[in-house]
This record gives structure tokens, sequence and C-alpha cells, in this order.
């Protein structure tokens, strides 16, 4: 079992459940969040300020990690926040905040970590997408748009990191029960146009509504986030919950869809000789 692990954003929810479960199964635990505090305490748990968009705390908070643990086994990517709203209303700003915390946010932590786990030859990279990022919804579009880049940017550290023994694995899942659809993570596009109240619109209020009512219980995902690293054969997506495994299937059955209906005249585009 890999023992020793660092998390970014265990504040609240999936982090400090991941947290909790790896302290009690015996693991050592560097987490991070934005204070540098938690109403977490353990004797493995070594607490240490970082906010994910910040490109210079990112290295240091790392190497800080890598020095307090004598090396770390497996980096988790999980801090993140929701933006609801249509995309022809976000602003260049929420798009950017958006974007520097769920997408590049995970990215300074992986070049950062990235060089010690190939150097030990051993160790995994976990990356918290989503649903959203395998199987957009009108109403999240640019918040899908950074985890899509995250689950794709997940693959291709695969390939690259497989040659040094590190494994990866994307992590999607379905609406868990945690702070994320309350006030305290979820935000709202300034303009709500009026044209979008009965697409957009109502998928924020169902959203927005769920919260305290999601089906995933953060307990039992942590558990599994944790199986499928230590897996011999880890995943290379994990799409978790049941609303998370057909919402993925039906996006993979119309891309296939798509691709059966188009393929002959797809295959005739290259030059004939
Ligand atoms: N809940 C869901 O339904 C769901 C579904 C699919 C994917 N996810 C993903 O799962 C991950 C965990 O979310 P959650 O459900 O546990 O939500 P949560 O309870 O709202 O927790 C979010 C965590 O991210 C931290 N965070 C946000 N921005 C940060 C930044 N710039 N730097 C450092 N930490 C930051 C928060 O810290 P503060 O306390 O400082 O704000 C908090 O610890 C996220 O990446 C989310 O996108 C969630």
């Amino acid at each position: 079992m890999h023992s020793t692990w660092m998390i970014t954003g265990i504040s609240r929810g999936l982090g400090r459940e991941l947290a909790r479960t790896l302290l009690a199964a015996g693991a050592t635990v560097v987490g991070t969040t934005r204070t540098g505090t938690a109403d977490l305490a353990h004797e493995r748990l070594r607490l240490l300020p970082l906010d994910v968009t910040d490109p210079e705390a990112t290295p240091a908070a790392v190497a800080r990690a890598v020095e307090l643990t004598g090396g770390l086994d497996v980096v988790v990517n999980n801090a993140g926040f929701g933006l609801l709203g249509p995309i022809e209303a976000t602003s260049e700003a929420e798009a950017l905040a958006i974007l520097q915390t769920n997408l590049l946010g995970p990215w300074r932590v992986i070049a950062a970590a990235a060089p010690h786990l190939r150097g030990r030859g051993a160790g995994h990279i976990v990356n918290v997408s989503s649903i959203a990022g395998l199987a957009p919804l009108g109403g999240s579009g640019v918040y899908a748009a950074a985890k899509a880049g995250l689950s794709a940017l997940t693959e291709a550290l695969a390939a690259e990191l497989a040659p040094f023994g590190v494994g990866v694995t994307s992590v999607e899942p379905g609406s868990l029960r945690t702070d994320f659809f309350s006030d305290a993570s979820i935000r709202l596009t300034s303009a709500q146009p009026a044209a979008y109240a009965d697409t957009v619109g109502a998928v924020v209020s169902t959203m927005t509504g769920r919260s305290g009512a999601e089906q995933g219980d953060p307990r039992k995902v942590a558990q599994l986030i944790i199986d499928a690293v230590n897996d011999p054969q880890p995943p290379r997506h994990l799409v978790i919950g049941s609303d998370a495994l057909t919402r993925s299937r039906a996006n993979v059955a119309a891309l296939l869809d798509d691709i059966r209906r188009w393929e002959s005249r797809s295959a005739a585009t290259g030059f004939s000789a």
C-alpha cells in the first residue's frame, strides 16, 4: 500500500475525507489548505498553506512536503470550485479564475511533483476531475472545460510518466455530498441572461437546490480512490457514482455513434496518393 500522500484542499469535503480515511489506515498525509490550518489533527498529518493559484508557493509546498516526509508516494490534486452560468455570459475574470484553480493549479502541482516521483521510479498522481469533464451539461460549460482539460492532461501525463513507473488516474465523480454545491464553493456568473432562464437557469436551480442531498458519499468515494490507487492495475479513469456512470456511458455511446455515422466520409479526407 502507498503510505505517504500529499492532498490539496483538505479543509473540507472530499479532500478532508480522503485525509481522514488514509490517516485511519496508517498512512502519512501532507494536507494543504489555503490557511494552513484545518479541523483535523493527527500525529501523521502535516498541514501546509497553499493556494493552488500561486505559481511560486506551489513548488515550495511540494518541496516542503517531500522534506517533511522523506518522499511522497501519491499526490492528489483535489482542490477546486464550481462555476454555473451560460458560457456566453461568463466574464473573462470568471473564466480565468476557474481555469487557474481547476486546471492550472493541478498542472503546477504536477510540474513540481513529477520530477520527485520520476526520481523515485514509483508513485501515483490522482487528479480529481468531474463527470462534467467527460459528459458536460449546459450550465457549467467553463467549469466542464477546465475539468475536461484536467482529464485530457491526465491521459497525456499517464503516457509520459508510465516509462518511469509512475501511475496517473483521473477521478470523475458525479455529485457528492460535500460543500461543493453550497455558497462555499459554487460561484454563479455575475450575468444570468433572461434568455437562458428555462435552460441554464433550470440547471443552476437543480444543482444548487441539491446541496445537502447529493447522492455520493464522500467517505465511500475516498475509500474507492485509495483502493484504485493501490490496485495492481490502477485505472486511467475512475468514474464514480451511478449518476456519473449513466452520463459517461451515454456520452461514449453518442461519440461512437457520431464516429460510425461519419466514418466512411471522414476516412476519405486524406490525400489519395
Ligand atoms: N462535490 C461534487 O459534487 C463534485 C463532483 C465532481 C467533482 N468534484 C471535485 O471534487 C473536488 C473536491 O470538491 P468537494 O466536493 O470536496 O468540494 P468542497 O467541499 O467545496 O471542497 C473544495 C476544497 O477545495 C479547496 N480550494 C478551492 N479553491 C482553492 C484554491 N485556490 N487553493 C487551494 N484550495 C482550494 C477548498 O478550500 P477552502 O476551504 O479554502 O475554500 C476546499 O478544501 C473539486 O475539485 C471538485 O471540482 C466535486
